[in-house]
Protein backbone atom coordinates (compact mmCIF):
# COMPACT_ATOMS: atom_id res chain seq x y z
CA UNK A 1 0.00 0.00 0.00
CA UNK A 2 1.27 3.18 -0.82
CA UNK A 3 1.87 5.53 2.16
CA UNK A 4 -0.60 8.74 2.98
CA UNK A 5 0.19 11.86 5.04
CA UNK A 6 -2.21 14.41 6.74
CA UNK A 7 -2.15 17.63 4.87
CA UNK A 8 -4.26 20.44 5.23
CA UNK A 9 -6.50 20.83 1.90
CA UNK A 10 -7.88 23.14 0.62
CA UNK A 11 -11.93 23.06 -0.22
CA UNK A 12 -13.26 26.35 -0.87
CA UNK A 13 -12.75 29.63 -1.11
CA UNK A 14 -14.65 33.06 -1.14
CA UNK A 15 -14.06 36.97 -0.79
CA UNK A 16 -15.95 39.72 0.10
CA UNK A 17 -15.59 43.73 -1.16
CA UNK A 18 -17.58 46.73 -0.35
CA UNK A 19 -20.09 47.82 -3.19
CA UNK A 20 -18.44 51.14 -2.98
CA UNK A 21 -16.00 51.57 -6.03
CA UNK A 22 -13.72 54.67 -5.42
CA UNK A 23 -11.19 55.10 -8.96
CA UNK A 24 -8.22 57.19 -8.94
CA UNK A 25 -10.06 59.99 -10.96
CA UNK A 26 -12.22 60.07 -8.04
CA UNK A 27 -9.42 60.32 -5.52
CA UNK A 28 -7.79 62.77 -7.67
CA UNK A 29 -10.62 65.24 -6.21
CA UNK A 30 -10.26 65.45 -3.19
CA UNK A 31 -5.96 64.44 -2.98
CA UNK A 32 -3.08 65.68 -4.81
CA UNK A 33 -2.54 63.16 -7.04
CA UNK A 34 -3.56 61.99 -10.63
CA UNK A 35 -4.56 58.64 -12.60
CA UNK A 36 -1.57 58.62 -14.35
CA UNK A 37 1.09 58.47 -10.98
CA UNK A 38 -0.45 56.26 -9.51
CA UNK A 39 -1.03 53.59 -12.41
CA UNK A 40 2.37 54.32 -13.49
CA UNK A 41 3.60 54.00 -10.22
CA UNK A 42 1.27 51.06 -8.65
CA UNK A 43 -0.71 49.41 -11.71
CA UNK A 44 -3.46 50.16 -9.11
CA UNK A 45 -6.31 51.79 -10.89
CA UNK A 46 -9.61 50.97 -8.17
CA UNK A 47 -10.39 50.61 -4.82
CA UNK A 48 -13.06 49.13 -2.95
CA UNK A 49 -13.77 51.42 0.35
CA UNK A 50 -16.21 50.32 3.37
CA UNK A 51 -19.66 52.49 3.76
CA UNK A 52 -20.34 52.87 7.69
CA UNK A 53 -21.88 49.64 9.22
CA UNK A 54 -19.46 47.16 6.78
CA UNK A 55 -16.61 46.50 9.38
CA UNK A 56 -13.94 43.73 9.11
CA UNK A 57 -16.20 41.16 10.67
CA UNK A 58 -19.08 41.69 8.48
CA UNK A 59 -17.03 41.72 5.46
CA UNK A 60 -14.98 38.33 6.52
CA UNK A 61 -18.47 36.90 7.77
CA UNK A 62 -19.62 37.32 3.84
CA UNK A 63 -15.96 35.89 3.17
CA UNK A 64 -16.21 33.14 5.06
CA UNK A 65 -20.09 32.10 4.09
CA UNK A 66 -18.86 32.15 0.51
CA UNK A 67 -16.10 29.73 1.22
CA UNK A 68 -18.37 27.52 3.03
CA UNK A 69 -20.75 27.31 -0.02
CA UNK A 70 -17.56 26.95 -2.09
CA UNK A 71 -16.96 23.44 -0.15
CA UNK A 72 -20.68 22.32 0.34
CA UNK A 73 -20.27 23.05 4.06
CA UNK A 74 -21.89 24.81 7.37
CA UNK A 75 -20.72 27.16 9.93
CA UNK A 76 -21.17 23.77 12.75
CA UNK A 77 -18.64 21.15 10.37
CA UNK A 78 -15.82 23.98 11.19
CA UNK A 79 -13.63 23.28 14.36
CA UNK A 80 -10.93 26.57 13.66
CA UNK A 81 -11.49 29.96 12.94
CA UNK A 82 -8.15 31.89 12.20
CA UNK A 83 -8.71 35.59 10.81
CA UNK A 84 -5.69 38.03 9.69
CA UNK A 85 -6.29 41.19 10.29
CA UNK A 86 -4.75 44.61 11.87
CA UNK A 87 -7.95 46.65 10.97
CA UNK A 88 -10.39 44.52 14.23
CA UNK A 89 -13.45 46.12 14.83
CA UNK A 90 -12.28 46.04 18.34
CA UNK A 91 -9.52 46.08 20.46
CA UNK A 92 -10.77 42.71 21.96
CA UNK A 93 -12.75 40.24 21.14
CA UNK A 94 -11.00 38.75 18.32
CA UNK A 95 -13.28 39.51 15.07
CA UNK A 96 -12.74 35.88 14.72
CA UNK A 97 -15.27 35.21 17.69
CA UNK A 98 -17.76 37.52 15.79
CA UNK A 99 -17.47 36.03 12.58
CA UNK A 100 -17.65 32.42 14.46
CA UNK A 101 -21.28 33.33 16.22
CA UNK A 102 -22.22 35.01 12.51
CA UNK A 103 -21.61 31.67 11.08
CA UNK A 104 -22.59 29.39 13.70
CA UNK A 105 -19.37 27.83 14.53
CA UNK A 106 -19.76 28.22 18.59
CA UNK A 107 -17.71 26.10 20.83
CA UNK A 108 -14.54 25.77 18.46
CA UNK A 109 -11.41 27.78 18.19
CA UNK A 110 -11.45 31.12 16.72
CA UNK A 111 -8.72 33.83 17.47
CA UNK A 112 -6.76 37.19 15.35
CA UNK A 113 -3.61 37.28 13.86
CA UNK A 114 -1.67 40.15 13.58
CA UNK A 115 1.29 40.08 10.81
CA UNK A 116 -0.40 42.98 8.74
CA UNK A 117 0.13 42.25 4.94
CA UNK A 118 1.39 38.49 5.43
CA UNK A 119 -1.30 37.74 8.22
CA UNK A 120 -2.70 35.62 5.73
CA UNK A 121 0.45 33.59 5.41
CA UNK A 122 0.53 33.53 9.07
CA UNK A 123 -2.72 32.67 9.46
CA UNK A 124 -2.59 29.89 6.94
CA UNK A 125 0.93 28.46 8.77
CA UNK A 126 -1.03 28.43 12.21
CA UNK A 127 -4.22 26.89 10.83
CA UNK A 128 -2.08 24.20 8.91
CA UNK A 129 -0.06 22.97 11.88
CA UNK A 130 -2.98 22.98 14.02
CA UNK A 131 -5.08 20.65 11.22
CA UNK A 132 -1.93 18.29 11.01
CA UNK A 133 -1.95 17.98 15.00
CA UNK A 134 -5.46 17.39 15.08
CA UNK A 135 -6.43 20.08 17.03
CA UNK A 136 -9.03 20.62 14.16
CA UNK A 137 -10.97 18.64 11.48
CA UNK A 138 -11.77 21.92 9.65
CA UNK A 139 -10.29 25.45 9.33
CA UNK A 140 -11.54 28.69 7.64
CA UNK A 141 -8.87 30.35 7.60
CA UNK A 142 -9.97 34.68 6.65
CA UNK A 143 -7.92 37.77 6.01
CA UNK A 144 -10.07 40.73 6.36
CA UNK A 145 -9.28 44.71 6.50
CA UNK A 146 -10.36 47.94 6.34
CA UNK A 147 -7.29 49.94 5.83
CA UNK A 148 -9.92 52.65 4.68
CA UNK A 149 -10.11 53.41 8.87
CA UNK A 150 -6.55 53.92 9.57
CA UNK A 151 -5.35 55.75 6.68
CA UNK A 152 -4.45 59.55 6.88
CA UNK A 153 -6.26 60.86 3.75
CA UNK A 154 -4.86 63.77 3.64
CA UNK A 155 -1.00 62.14 2.98
CA UNK A 156 -1.39 61.17 -0.73
CA UNK A 157 1.92 59.12 0.02
CA UNK A 158 -0.40 56.06 1.37
CA UNK A 159 -3.78 57.17 0.86
CA UNK A 160 -3.93 56.02 -2.79
CA UNK A 161 -2.50 52.57 -2.23
CA UNK A 162 -4.75 50.81 -0.14
CA UNK A 163 -8.27 49.39 0.12
CA UNK A 164 -11.09 47.16 2.08
CA UNK A 165 -11.98 43.41 1.50
CA UNK A 166 -12.05 39.76 2.88
CA UNK A 167 -10.38 36.70 1.37
CA UNK A 168 -11.61 33.17 2.94
CA UNK A 169 -10.42 29.89 2.90
CA UNK A 170 -11.23 26.39 3.86
CA UNK A 171 -9.15 23.65 4.71
CA UNK A 172 -9.87 20.22 5.65
CA UNK A 173 -7.47 17.60 7.35
CA UNK A 174 -7.34 14.80 4.88
CA UNK A 175 -5.07 12.08 4.66
CA UNK A 176 -3.71 11.88 0.89
CA UNK A 177 -0.75 10.01 -1.02
CA UNK A 178 1.97 11.52 -0.87
CA UNK A 179 1.93 13.81 -4.34
CA UNK A 180 -1.71 14.27 -3.52
CA UNK A 181 -2.80 17.54 -2.65
CA UNK A 182 -2.73 19.87 -0.01
CA UNK A 183 -0.22 22.43 2.09
CA UNK A 184 3.38 20.85 0.96
CA UNK A 185 5.51 23.72 2.78
CA UNK A 186 5.54 27.12 4.82
CA UNK A 187 8.28 29.44 5.65
CA UNK A 188 7.28 32.51 7.74
CA UNK A 189 9.79 35.51 8.36
CA UNK A 190 9.66 38.59 10.88
CA UNK A 191 12.36 41.21 11.04
CA UNK A 192 11.53 44.13 13.71
CA UNK A 193 14.42 45.94 13.35
CA UNK A 194 12.05 47.44 10.23
CA UNK A 195 9.13 48.62 12.58
CA UNK A 196 9.72 51.83 11.81
CA UNK A 197 9.18 51.86 7.77
CA UNK A 198 5.39 50.85 7.68
CA UNK A 199 3.58 51.22 11.05
CA UNK A 200 0.81 52.75 12.68
CA UNK A 201 1.49 55.57 14.88
CA UNK A 202 -1.34 54.69 17.86
CA UNK A 203 -2.50 52.07 19.57
CA UNK A 204 -4.63 51.07 23.03
CA UNK A 205 -0.95 50.69 25.12
CA UNK A 206 0.65 53.87 24.17
CA UNK A 207 -1.95 56.63 22.74
CA UNK A 208 -4.73 55.18 23.58
CA UNK A 209 -5.83 55.90 19.83
CA UNK A 210 -6.18 54.02 16.73
CA UNK A 211 -3.83 55.59 14.74
CA UNK A 212 -2.65 56.29 11.01
CA UNK A 213 -0.64 54.34 8.74
CA UNK A 214 2.95 55.64 8.08
CA UNK A 215 5.13 54.59 5.52
CA UNK A 216 8.31 54.90 3.73
CA UNK A 217 7.55 53.43 0.77
CA UNK A 218 10.53 53.39 -1.21
CA UNK A 219 12.56 51.68 1.96
CA UNK A 220 9.63 49.40 2.10
CA UNK A 221 9.53 48.61 -1.82
CA UNK A 222 13.74 47.49 -2.12
CA UNK A 223 13.07 44.87 0.92
CA UNK A 224 10.09 43.28 -0.48
CA UNK A 225 11.50 42.58 -3.93
CA UNK A 226 14.16 40.65 -2.05
CA UNK A 227 12.64 39.64 0.57
CA UNK A 228 9.80 37.96 -1.56
CA UNK A 229 12.10 36.35 -3.93
CA UNK A 230 14.03 34.40 -1.38
CA UNK A 231 11.14 33.33 0.20
CA UNK A 232 9.46 32.22 -2.34
CA UNK A 233 13.00 30.36 -3.85
CA UNK A 234 13.48 28.63 -0.20
CA UNK A 235 9.81 27.03 0.06
CA UNK A 236 9.57 26.11 -3.00
CA UNK A 237 13.24 24.20 -2.72
CA UNK A 238 11.47 22.74 0.81
CA UNK A 239 8.57 20.87 -1.02
CA UNK A 240 10.85 19.94 -3.52
CA UNK A 241 10.21 21.81 -6.56
CA UNK A 242 11.42 24.74 -8.70
CA UNK A 243 9.83 27.90 -10.17
CA UNK A 244 9.48 26.19 -13.68
CA UNK A 245 7.52 23.81 -11.61
CA UNK A 246 4.78 26.27 -10.26
CA UNK A 247 1.44 26.86 -12.00
CA UNK A 248 0.29 29.79 -10.07
CA UNK A 249 1.53 32.61 -7.83
CA UNK A 250 -1.07 34.32 -5.96
CA UNK A 251 0.73 37.13 -4.51
CA UNK A 252 0.62 40.21 -2.18
CA UNK A 253 -0.88 42.42 -3.98
CA UNK A 254 0.97 46.05 -2.94
CA UNK A 255 1.98 47.51 -6.00
CA UNK A 256 2.30 46.15 -9.71
CA UNK A 257 6.23 46.83 -10.11
CA UNK A 258 7.12 44.86 -6.89
CA UNK A 259 5.21 41.39 -8.71
CA UNK A 260 6.62 42.28 -11.93
CA UNK A 261 10.23 42.74 -10.06
CA UNK A 262 10.02 39.59 -8.01
CA UNK A 263 9.04 36.94 -10.82
CA UNK A 264 11.67 38.72 -13.33
CA UNK A 265 14.24 37.61 -10.36
CA UNK A 266 12.80 34.05 -9.94
CA UNK A 267 12.53 33.76 -13.69
CA UNK A 268 8.59 33.55 -13.00
CA UNK A 269 6.58 34.14 -16.18
CA UNK A 270 4.67 37.26 -15.59
CA UNK A 271 1.96 35.42 -17.35
CA UNK A 272 2.14 32.99 -14.10
CA UNK A 273 0.88 35.58 -11.35
CA UNK A 274 -2.64 36.53 -10.53
CA UNK A 275 -2.73 40.29 -10.49
CA UNK A 276 -5.69 42.27 -8.39
CA UNK A 277 -3.95 45.23 -7.39
CA UNK A 278 -5.91 47.35 -10.51
CA UNK A 279 -9.07 46.64 -9.00
CA UNK A 280 -8.89 45.74 -5.60
CA UNK A 281 -5.26 48.03 -4.48
CA UNK A 282 -3.58 46.77 -1.43
CA UNK A 283 -5.98 45.04 1.05
CA UNK A 284 -3.45 44.27 3.15
CA UNK A 285 -4.05 40.48 5.08
CA UNK A 286 -6.74 40.29 2.48
CA UNK A 287 -5.09 40.46 -0.72
CA UNK A 288 -3.76 36.94 -1.18
CA UNK A 289 -6.86 35.02 -0.30
CA UNK A 290 -9.01 37.66 -2.35
CA UNK A 291 -7.04 37.05 -5.77
CA UNK A 292 -6.60 33.49 -4.97
CA UNK A 293 -10.81 33.26 -4.95
CA UNK A 294 -10.92 35.53 -8.37
CA UNK A 295 -8.49 32.92 -9.82
CA UNK A 296 -10.58 29.75 -8.67
CA UNK A 297 -13.89 31.71 -9.86
CA UNK A 298 -13.02 32.45 -13.10
CA UNK A 299 -11.22 29.12 -14.35
CA UNK A 300 -7.38 29.80 -13.82
CA UNK A 301 -6.54 27.75 -10.47
CA UNK A 302 -8.31 24.10 -10.95
CA UNK A 303 -7.60 20.82 -8.99
CA UNK A 304 -3.89 19.29 -9.17
CA UNK A 305 -2.44 22.19 -10.10
CA UNK A 306 0.60 23.68 -7.66
CA UNK A 307 0.22 26.99 -6.56
CA UNK A 308 2.27 29.31 -4.38
CA UNK A 309 1.35 32.31 -1.76
CA UNK A 310 3.91 35.06 -0.57
CA UNK A 311 3.23 38.18 1.08
CA UNK A 312 5.51 40.72 2.69
CA UNK A 313 4.01 43.53 5.25
CA UNK A 314 4.80 45.61 8.11
CA UNK A 315 7.17 44.42 10.93
CA UNK A 316 8.72 43.71 8.20
CA UNK A 317 6.79 40.22 8.45
CA UNK A 318 7.05 37.71 4.90
CA UNK A 319 6.23 34.77 4.21
CA UNK A 320 5.34 32.09 1.42
CA UNK A 321 3.25 29.05 1.12
CA UNK A 322 3.43 25.88 -1.59
CA UNK A 323 0.13 24.00 -1.85
CA UNK A 324 -1.26 21.67 -4.22
CA UNK A 325 -4.90 22.44 -5.28
O1 LIG B 1 1.74 46.07 1.76
C1 LIG B 1 2.93 46.28 2.47
C2 LIG B 1 4.00 46.53 1.57
N1 LIG B 1 3.93 47.84 0.99
C3 LIG B 1 4.53 48.04 -0.13
O2 LIG B 1 5.02 47.10 -0.68
C4 LIG B 1 4.66 49.44 -0.70
C5 LIG B 1 6.03 49.58 -1.28
N2 LIG B 1 6.30 50.86 -1.89
C6 LIG B 1 5.74 51.27 -3.05
O3 LIG B 1 4.90 50.60 -3.61
C7 LIG B 1 6.25 52.55 -3.67
O4 LIG B 1 7.42 52.97 -3.02
C8 LIG B 1 5.21 53.70 -3.64
C9 LIG B 1 4.08 53.39 -4.61
C10 LIG B 1 4.66 53.87 -2.24
C11 LIG B 1 5.85 55.03 -4.09
O5 LIG B 1 6.43 54.90 -5.37
P1 LIG B 1 7.89 55.47 -5.65
O6 LIG B 1 8.15 55.22 -7.07
O7 LIG B 1 8.81 54.84 -4.63
O8 LIG B 1 7.70 57.01 -5.41
P2 LIG B 1 8.45 57.97 -4.38
O9 LIG B 1 8.02 57.69 -3.00
O10 LIG B 1 9.90 57.97 -4.70
O11 LIG B 1 7.87 59.38 -4.82
C12 LIG B 1 8.19 59.97 -6.10
C13 LIG B 1 7.48 61.30 -6.21
C14 LIG B 1 7.69 62.23 -5.01
O12 LIG B 1 7.81 63.56 -5.51
P3 LIG B 1 9.24 64.25 -5.62
O13 LIG B 1 9.81 64.24 -4.24
O14 LIG B 1 10.01 63.39 -6.58
O15 LIG B 1 8.92 65.61 -6.14
C15 LIG B 1 6.40 62.11 -4.25
O16 LIG B 1 6.11 63.25 -3.49
O17 LIG B 1 6.06 61.11 -6.31
C16 LIG B 1 5.40 61.93 -5.36
N3 LIG B 1 4.19 61.26 -4.92
C17 LIG B 1 3.00 61.39 -5.54
N4 LIG B 1 2.62 62.12 -6.63
C18 LIG B 1 1.34 62.03 -7.01
C19 LIG B 1 4.04 60.40 -3.89
N5 LIG B 1 2.76 59.97 -3.83
C20 LIG B 1 2.10 60.58 -4.84
C21 LIG B 1 0.76 60.53 -5.29
N6 LIG B 1 0.44 61.27 -6.38
N7 LIG B 1 -0.17 59.76 -4.70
Amino acid sequence: MSKTIRRSVLIGTGSALPPRAVSNAQLAETVDTSDEWIVERTGIRNRHIAAAGETTATLATQAARAALAAAGLEGKDIGLIVLATATPDQTFPASATIVQDAIGANGGIAFDVAAVCSGFLYAMGVADSMLRTGMAERALVIGSETFSRILDWEDRTTCVLFGDGAGAVVLEAREVAEDGPGVLATKLHADGAHNQLLFVDGGPSTTGTVGKLRMKGQEVFRHAVTNLASVLASTLKEAGYTPADVDWVVPHQANRRILDATARKLGLAPEKVIVTVDSHANTSAASVPLALDVAVRDGRIVPGQLIVLEAMGGGFTWGATVLRT
